[in-house]
């Protein structure tokens, strides 16, 4: 099981200063699992290992196995926790390079930008291929999705006519409203649903995530045990929870001044998993004037850039390393008889020895320089652990943002850009906001 360590915090907190706070961690816990909490409307995530409806996941298996039967590429059409968690999931177990290395079905991601020259890059991959489409929209209403959704479906039936494209879409959505809904009903697109109380940045263990996962060859029985692992093992009311510990240290930072989390892998294929991480935490902490933002740096590429200011900037900052425990690959450095590069001190040394020397000296010249550390540890990269670490990431998510005194399952901040959109997209019932938006862009040089 994954463990929270706090040892290097050392500098910072005292243990004093940690059992003072974990009462408010207990009461968190408590009202998250009595559902007495803010937003306890969005509580399904909480034992949704355990409760998650299995004929649907048998149906997500088959499906994926008739995707990589009919089609060479799967376009997964989705923004923020319609996306996210999948492309996370992927490169984590997968590679970040899953599309070069597979012999299976490629996966792209579309949706989750408006980029013009994105969406044409990707009708270009696919030219000439049998493709199949994923559609992921909870509200079955966003724009970007909508919109990239609407391409993708146009060259389907222009390829395979309308009943061979509705074969090869799949959508996942509210189990009973919303436009992607209705459409899908009407022209008979096999469904999956997004329940309603799991908001889509608690979703991944959902078919949001599972039918891309399982299109990529990604045990996905695994996945759901790794997630009931955590959700059993850490009902734990301790300040051994590691929930406990990591959201209890967070805050005690925060009210200190350190104001923005850093986290840190030494694992390209972590990358995404922090964008998953940042949306969870930056949508669930981030209101009424509070919350820590969620940053992240990519090590040891980002030591040449970003590393500058970690050691030396301003003060407000704390970092969190994720360390598999287990190697997540092996390669021996060779011998040059020559020694032409000086290098030779590290002959038959394994690369991941090196990249583990690198994060020690690294922590330890951060807390040098006044950066508090904590480091996370997943038992491995594989589908076992990434269950454990979502629910985790998810739990103490819930706890911190309630200790924080926000809901941490709403996003009402998300709205306000969207409204502008519309109004400035003359879409019809928002006339009278465009008018005052124009009159407002000017002064914003726009
Ligand atoms: O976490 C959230 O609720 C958001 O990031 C949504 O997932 C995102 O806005 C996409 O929404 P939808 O699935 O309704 O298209």
């Amino acid at each position: 099981m994954l463990t929270v360590d706090t040892t290097a915090l050392g500098p910072f907190l005292t243990a004093g200063e940690f059992d003072a706070v974990f009462p408010e961690a207990a009461a968190a816990h408590e009202a998250l699992a009595k559902g007495t909490c803010r937003g306890n409307d969005y509580l399904g995530w909480l034992t949704w290992p355990e409760q998650y409806d299995r004929n649907e996941f048998t149906q997500i298996k088959t499906a994926a196995a008739a995707i990589r039967a009919q089609s060479k590429v799967l376009v997964v059409i989705g923004i923020g926790g319609s996306y996210l968690g999948a492309r996370a999931a992927l490169e984590f177990l997968k590679s970040p390079f899953y599309n070069q290395l597979t012999e299976g079905t490629e996966i792209y991601f579309a949706g989750n930008n408006l980029g013009a020259a994105y969406l044409q890059q990707i009708v270009q991959l696919i030219d000439g291929r049998d493709f199949s489409v994923n559609v992921i929209s909870k509200s079955g209403t966003t724009t970007e999705p909508a919109i990239a959704f609407r391409l993708f479906r146009e060259l389907l039936v222009k390829k395979y006519g309308k009943d061979g494209a509705a074969s090869r879409i799949y959508a996942t959505t509210d189990k009973a409203r919303g436009a992607l809904k209705t459409l899908a009903d009407k022209e008979g697109y096999q469904t999956f649903v997004i329940p309603d109380d799991i908001g889509g940045r608690y979703s991944v263990l959902t078919a949001v995530g599972l039918l891309p996962l399982a299109v990529a060859g990604v045990d996905i029985d695994a996945m759901m045990q790794g997630a009931g692992d955590a959700m059993r093992g850490m009902d734990d009311r301790s300040s051994a929870n590691p929930a406990w510990k990591y959201a209890a240290a967070r805050n005690l930072l925060y009210r200190k001044g350190y104001t923005i989390e850093v986290l840190a892998s030494y694992e390209p294929s972590f990358r995404f998993m922090a964008e998953w991480w940042k949306q969870l935490y930056g949508e669930s902490e981030g209101k009424e004037g509070k919350g820590i933002f969620p940053a992240s740096i990519d090590l040891t590429a980002d030591l040449h850039s970003m590393g500058q200011y970690m050691q030396d900037g301003k003060r407000n900052l704390f970092e969190t390393v994720v360390v598999p425990q287990k190697p997540t690959g092996s390669l021996a450095i060779p011998n040059d008889p020559e020694n032409s590069d000086g290098l030779n001190f590290l002959s038959g040394m394994d690369i991941d020895a090196v990249n583990r020397e690198a994060l020690r000296g690294t922590v330890a010249a951060h807390v040098d320089g006044g950066v508090p550390c904590m480091l996370i540890r997943p038992d491995a990269f594989d589908e076992r652990s990434l269950g454990q670490l979502v629910y985790f990431y998810e739990l103490a998510c819930g706890i911190s943002g309630l200790m924080l005194g926000v809901n941490p399952f709403d996003q009402p901040g998300v709205e306000d850009y969207k409204v502008n959109m519309f109004a400035l997209l003359n879409k019809p019932g928002f006339e009278e906001q465009g008018k005052t938006l124009r009159g407002k862009l000017a002064g914003l040089g726009l």
